[in-house]
């Protein structure tokens, strides 16, 4: 398997020290060039750095307290994506798939840089739409916090046993099935 994909993971142990401006934009160049259908391109990310920690503070406060640890990230993104077609204006049923698949870019991407990264669903979505003004054709997808990583003493001990747990999955032969007939993948 590709190294990087072996290597990512949902860390949290995040370092306050900032990242290079380049990083983030290689970061952002691989969402770019995620595939998408009809090449629609649904995902938007709005950007929170240290360089306006007013929007940053702000960015943090829309995450729930079991999603506290990425307050400490020097970057937060809000990921949304635009629900219709451009053209026609026809609903896009693939529009969150396709904002998963450029977060994942990202992902991999982060971690050929160095950095960690963590997708989170759980935040309030209703406070981003009014704090984040975002347009009703779009849908909010998830907070996303990249940064360096950081010794796993900076986090508070809650969250201490997920960070040396080992990552698991599901078996080969519980996702994947030959043909149409139920048989597993031997
Ligand atoms: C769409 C999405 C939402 C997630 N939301 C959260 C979250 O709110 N809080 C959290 O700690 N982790 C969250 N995660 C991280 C997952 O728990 C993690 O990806 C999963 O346990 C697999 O671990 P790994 O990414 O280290 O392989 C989320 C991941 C995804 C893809």
């Amino acid at each position: 398997m590709n190294e990087l994909i072996a290597k990512r993971w949902s860390a949290r142990a995040f370092s306050t020290k900032p990242v290079e401006r380049s990083k983030l934009l290689s970061i952002l160049e691989a969402a770019r060039w995620a595939p998408s259908s009809k090449n629609e391109q649904p995902w938007r990310y709005i950007i929170f750095t240290k360089d306006n920690p007013v929007r940053l503070m702000e960015a943090q406060s829309v995450l729930l307290e079991s999603n506290s640890y990425a307050k400490r990230a020097p970057i937060l993104i809000c990921a949304i994506a635009r629900k219709n077609y451009s053209e026609g204006e026809k609903y896009n049923r693939l529009h969150f798939h396709d904002l998963g698949a450029a977060n994942e870019n990202m992902f991999l991407e982060a971690f050929n840089q160095g950095l960690i990264m963590h997708e989170m669903g759980g935040f309030d979505i209703q406070r981003a739409i009014e704090i984040f003004k975002i347009p009703d054709d779009f849908e909010v997808g998830v907070m996303i916090a990249i940064g360096h990583q950081d010794k796993h003493s900076v986090l508070p001990e809650r969250f201490r046993e997920k960070a040396y747990s080992p990552r698991e999955r599901r078996s080969l032969s519980e996702i994947a099935f030959v043909g149409d007939n139920g048989k597993h993948l031997e």
